[in-house]
């Protein structure tokens, strides 16, 4: 969803500025724009497309030393040139970019446009130049900060004004904003990503928070004015982790970077000698996590396939009641919180809007919430009590790989920690904790089927829709792999529980809608060979997913994928890596463009 960037320093900011614009495209934007400041005066461009679109019609001349760019995700205003950030205030003297949405934009509107104001967007984030240039009286932080307590809503800006030279203004409040320290020059950026080939310093700005920076240094204030101590973080990673290093798309390259991916989020978390799992950040003691009775698990999209998963661990294997809900409904309903649930908030970005008001809701109404995030110094990671990250790395395609097996790498291990303490036995711990040690190593035998299920993909990539059948665990990994397939190749694909088909989507067979069926050698192969047959019996064809050696599968199914035998709890990290494979090979088929899909955005800080 939208990104920002802005520069100040001694080198030429129309570059820095479309780099770090390019670094934000995977959050996916359908416009872009960037404005510096020159001779005295704001010299800007803008346009609907992509930041290449948006390159080639940037002037030559068109160089300064202080700026911001935006890349806009549509949400109030079509997608057009003059939607597109920055936006002024009517002299031009002032231009912002927001990410968020401005609720009361209406109301503020119509007193703008009583004073006169004319707009030339339809955006609600156009609102905010034209009511700093109200309140400007030489001092752009003094005028942003009363701006900014006529507004509601959320928001993460970088302002600049012409009469102030190498100074950007910002603020938070919703919209993630993290400063970036180098050396005699300063950046601001709504993502570490944008700024990582410049700086590893970094500065996290806080809700309420409003920073001013020029090329020396930045100040950090609250919205009442009053100083705020800030400390430097340092990023871990390095360049090389946001680039494709040799692969088609950032997409391929996060599928086969899981077996070290998985291996990097099991890492230090597992006791061997104990056979139990080693979670430090959870905050908890055994004792408070012996009193656990329930967990809850909030999340969306990918992220609740992995709660899905790692609910079903929890019940199974724990034996502690565990669900998993959509942010989205939970933030919404009155919902009962007890004080011995426990409660988790998945997420890969740590910014998605509705699991972040679900876990501040959970938390207003006193509840214990853990984080399971990815991005590191991200809003959730922050304002949870405690929890767990999940290692994978920067994930820059849109559609979700490395961090969902990830995810549940993590959920595996606290299902193991809660299990020792309860009716696992250390035998049968040791079991578990040598099937889970073996997990890499399986997955980078089962990318080993890429050729077969990309011949499988170019097969059958024309079908117009899909099923995804499995049942038990394989459940969510059906979910996953028809919403992978959807969200890249644009196919209607329908994840269900294998057990379900009969009571309505056993309708839609026939022989041209394929069934995918994930049937691993565990307790349910039996049940789910059944529906199989059922699919059969209506000449639907069906790709099935099975362990290396089940003949029985391959002599109903159309086509077979196998992947290794592994202990059967262990199966929903086999069976999800070719389906990711299988929805990239049948993108690429149809040519899509994998890595920003249609519509679709990594991080979504809007409702
Ligand atoms: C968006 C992304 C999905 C992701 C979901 C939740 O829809 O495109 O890939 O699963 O948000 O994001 P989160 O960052 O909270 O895991």
């Amino acid at each position: 969803m939208c990104g920002i960037v802005g520069y100040c320093g001694p080198k030429k900011a129309t570059g820095i500025l479309l780099d770090g614009l390019k670094r934000l495209e995977y959050r996916g934007y359908d416009s872009a724009g960037i404005v510096v400041q020159k001779d005295g005066g704001l010299d800007g461009v803008k346009r609907t497309g992509k930041i290449n679109d948006l390159r080639a019609i940037v002037p030559e001349a068109m160089t300064g030393n202080c700026g911001i760019g935006h890349t806009r995700w549509a949400t109030h205003g079509g997608v057009t040139d003059l939607n597109a950030h920055p936006h002024f205030d009517s002299a031009n003297r002032i231009a912002v970019v927001h990410n968020g949405i401005i609720e009361n934009y209406t109301q503020l509107k119509a007193h703008l446009n009583a004073e006169g104001v004319v707009f030339r967007s339809e955006t609600d984030s156009e609102v905010l130049p034209h009511l700093i240039a109200m309140y400007y009286e030489g001092d752009l932080e003094k005028a942003v900060r009363s701006a900014l307590r006529r507004v509601k809503g959320t928001y993460g800006i970088a302002v600049i004004h012409a009469d102030e030279p190498m100074r950007i203004v910002g603020a938070r409040n919703g919209s993630p904003l993290v400063v970036g320290v180098g050396e005699n020059e300063m950046l601001i950026a709504s993502d570490v990503t944008a700024m990582i080939a410049h700086t590893k310093q970094v500065v996290y700005m806080e809700d309420g928070e409003i920073v001013s920076i020029t090329p020396d240094g930045f100040t950090m204030t609250d919205i009442e004015d009053k100083k705020v101590n800030k400390q430097v973080d340092e990023i871990t990673w390095d360049l090389g982790s946001i680039e494709k290093e040799g692969f088609a798309c950032f997409m391929e390259k996060e599928i086969f970077e899981q077996p070290e991916t998985i291996a990097q989020t099991l890492s230090g978390r597992i006791d061997a000698e104990y056979a139990t799992g080693k979670l430090g950040g959870l905050n908890m003691s055994s004792r408070e996590l012996l009193g656990v009775k329930r967990v809850k698990i909030v999340a969306a999209g990918t992220s609740w396939h992995a709660g899905l998963i790692g609910a079903h661990l929890i019940e199974s294997i724990a034996r502690i009641p565990a669900n998993a809900e959509f942010s989205s409904e939970l933030r919404y309903r009155n919902c009962v919180v007890e004080s011995d649930t426990l409660y988790f908030a998945v997420t890969q970005s740590g910014e998605t809007a509705d699991t972040l008001y679900a876990m501040r809701e959970l938390k207003r109404k006193g509840a214990r919430v853990l984080g399971i995030c990815n991005v590191v110094g991200s809003t959730i990671a922050r304002e949870s009590d405690g929890g767990a990250y999940t290692h994978a790395g920067p994930e820059i395609a849109v559609a979700s790989t490395k961090a969902f097996t990830s995810q549940i790498a993590v959920f595996y291990t606290f299902a193991l920690l809660m299990a020792r303490m309860r009716d696992m036995s250390i035998s049968s711990g040791f079991r578990y904790v040598k099937a889970l040690q073996s997990v890499p190593e399986k997955v980078r035998e089962t990318l080993t089927r890429r050729d077969e299920i990309q011949r499988i993909a170019k097969k059958y990539c024309h079908a117009r829709d899909f099923l995804f059948l499995g049942r038990g665990l394989m459940y969510p990994v059906a979910l996953e792999g028809a919403l992978k397939l959807k969200e890249i190749s644009y196919i209607h694909a329908e994840g269900y529980s294998a057990g379900e088909i009969k009571h309505g989507p056993i309708a839609l067979i026939n022989e041209e809608t394929p069934s995918i069926f994930l049937v691993p050698a565990d307790e349910l192969r039996e049940k789910v060979l059944s529906n199989m047959k059922e699919i059969k019996a209506r000449n639907g064809p069906i790709i099935a997913f099975c362990t290396e050696g089940d003949e029985e599968v391959a002599s109903i199914a159309d086509e077979v994928v196998t992947i290794p035998r592994i202990d059967e709890l262990f199966y929903p990290f086999l069976a999800t890596v070719p389906l990711q494979l299988f929805a990239y090979f049948c993108a690429l088929e149809l040519g899509r463009d994998v890595d920003q899909p249609r519509n679709l955005a990594k991080s979504v800080t809007v409702e």
